[in-house]
């Protein structure tokens, strides 16, 4: 959360970096802020509210500097507001910083910077770098940084400015991501990819421990403890900058939903990986699928789909993994972890612990050369391309086509299912983008369906095995983006207490395949109707139609109408669905 943004090169800098926090703000949108050095002097704007807010209260355009960083921000220590927002600065206004992540020691570090007479504006833990540089400054900036990076704790990508030094941005990470584009005459720093496409495919990536010395020409990567010169590998960005573009549609969600036909495309293209995973994976004992959020919802599909070819596994959440299941891991246990963005924190604290384990992990993720991929022992891509919005769909869909995969090659391995079955439902995986586009095309009538309900206080999700997950998916995204409460059940399980809030006219939302549990769906069904809830099914025959599918695909299927519900209700209680109040994309906090 929170994304940084830093600009060295001949150009305007703050037009440049306004641009870049654009497509950092799905990682927090509270407030933002920029600094730029001017004539040696340092011109600070920042404010509560959205980029474009801030942006254009600045006047930017006025700002001449050719060199500076930015921020956009998801408040963690203090409330959003124009104190709290970064850039901060020293009490003598020569070090601005701008920082993600979490500084763990910040009081005991504020205590002993204050009782040294440095005066504090804001309530953030941020503020205590540019103090510390500032505390530590005797003749070199580089010393000063690198001797206050040396003293923080938690986490951090930060950059920082200095008029005292106008021809360079300092950089550092620790288990936050910091990524530098390399421009001819022109650097761009910032936290993500997408923020650097539109000027350069060329990146070099920073690993935790790392700090960097930026100019326009140059870019010195070394390791902060030992100050020595570290060789980095220039990554070459395989996404088109149309990828991370609206194209015409009115959110990026919507756009991301209609991507998920390609979304299926792009995970099959890690076969080759999958089916050599799949041969390691069958010595393990214990499977252990892990992520957080929508990922995790991925995760238990394929925790259930293990279980239907008769192979024990779990789901594990990435916040509750690392305080209790990870005593039971060691070197017989394989992790499977899930995860779009391959830095949130939970997940990748839960991966650390259960690596110095003994145990085997392999992730699933999107972003090609995030945290996540540095710390498993093999990587399954999703390839769906950047994902903008921050309820993730797309992505979604390529994480299960990914687990679908690897599910069904190690029941080939150890063999619970024949070569041809295996073959049969790899032929339905082919056909699923154009089932998935037909979806698509019934567009208009999820639309008509949100119209009726859009204004429902409460939905209930249903389903069972396979696609209890669904249901838990479909009701996160209705929560997230329509600020609607919804409740998922098994369908089992609402006799057990739910049921009680069953009254008139309320959604209830019935994820129901054609498989052998059909009639035990209907009965749930059944149950809901006698107490006049408003039954919507999804499935061959329902109200939100799915095309005919293998039932062991349909999580992949039965995903989109929902998708679609959430969005267009949404969008009718005239929400922001790439944007939604309090949350962020990429969670880098625990
Ligand atoms: C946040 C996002 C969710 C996402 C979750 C896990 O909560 O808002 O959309 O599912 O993080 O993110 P990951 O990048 O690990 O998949």
């Amino acid at each position: 959360m929170c994304g940084i943004a830093g600009y060295i090169g001949d150009k305007s800098a703050s037009k440049i970096l306004f641009e870049m926090l654009k497509r950092l703000e799905y990682r927090g949108y509270d407030s933002a802020g920029i600094a730029c050095l001017s004539d040696d002097s340092v011109v600070v704007f920042k404010n509560k509210g959205t980029v474009d807010k801030v942006m254009k209260e600045s006047g930017y355009e006025a700002i001449t500097s050719k060199i500076g960083i930015a921020h956009t921000r998801w408040a963690t220590h203090g409330e959003p507001s124009k104190e709290n927002a970064h850039p901060h600065c020293d009490s003598k206004g020569e070090f601005i910083v701008a920082h993600n992540g979490i500084i763990e020691n910040y009081r005991d570090l504020k205590a002993e910077l204050m009782e040294r007479g440095h005066r504090f504006e804001s309530q953030t833990d941020t503020e205590v770098i540019p103090h510390l540089i500032s505390e530590l400054y005797v003749d070199s900036f580089e010393e000063a940084f690198r001797e206050a990076v040396k003293r923080l704790r938690g986490s951090f990508a930060v950059v920082v400015l200095s008029a005292k030094e106008p021809d360079r941005i300092l950089i550092a990470r620790k288990d936050s991501p910091l990524i530098v584009g390399l421009g001819d005459s022109e650097k761009f720093i910032a936290s993500d990819t997408p923020a650097v496409l539109p000027y350069t495919k060329r990146v070099l990536i920073l690993d935790d421990f790392d700090y960097g010395i930026v100019t326009k020409d140059h870019v010195t990567i070394k390791d902060l403890q030992t100050g020595e010169e570290i060789t980095k590998k220039v990554h070459e960005i395989e996404w088109d900058i149309k990828q991370a573009e609206k194209e015409g549609f009115t959110h990026f969600m919507l756009k991301e939903i209609f991507e998920e036909s390609e979304a299926v495309k792009n995970a099959v293209k890690a076969l080759p990986d999958i089916e050599k995973i799949a041969k390691k994976l069958k010595n393990y004992k214990r499977i252990y699928f892990l992520g957080c959020g929508t990922a995790s919802h991925a995760g238990f599909v394929g925790k259930y789909l293990l279980e239907r070819f008769s192979i024990p596994s779990e789901l594990v959440l990435g916040s509750e993994f690392r305080y209790s299941t990870v005593n039971t891991i060691d070197k017989d246990c394989a992790i499977i972890a899930v995860s779009q963005s391959g830095e949130t924190a939970d997940t990748l604290a839960s991966v650390k612990d259960a690596r110095e384990r003994g145990a085997y992990v392999v992730s699933i993720v999107n972003v090609v050369g995030s945290t996540l991929t540095r710390v498993s022992d093999d990587i399954i891509y999703t390839y769906s391309g950047p994902e903008i919005a921050v309820a993730s769909t797309k992505a979604y869909v390529g994480q299960l086509t990914s687990i679908t995969l690897l599910s069904l090659y190690l029941a080939k391995e150890l063999q619970r299912i024949s070569a041809d079955y295996l073959d049969e439902i790899i032929d339905d995986i082919h056909s699923l983008p154009d089932k998935i586009g037909q979806i698509l095309g019934n567009e208009e009538e999820v639309k008509g369906l949100a119209e009726k309900l859009f204004d429902k206080k409460i939905f209930f999700y249903i389903g069972r095995r396979l696609n209890y997950p669904t249901a838990l998916e479909g009701a996160l995204k209705i929560k997230e983006i329509a600020y609607v409460h919804a409740e998922a059940y098994p369908a089992g399980e609402l006799k057990h207490g739910p049921l009680a809030l069953l009254e008139e006219g309320v959604p209830v939302v019935a994820i129901n395949p054609n498989d052998d549990l059909l009639e035990k769906m209907d009965s749930n069904i059944q149950e809901a109707k006698a107490r006049n809830a408003s039954i919507i099914v999804v499935g061959e025959n329902g109200a939100l139609k799915t095309p005919v599918i293998d039932p062991i695909l349909s999580p992949i299927l039965y995903i989109v109408p929902l998708h679609l519900l959430a969005y267009h209700i949404a969008v009718l209680r005239k929400l922001d669905p790439d944007k939604p109040r309090n949350l962020a994309k990429s969670v880098t906090v625990e």
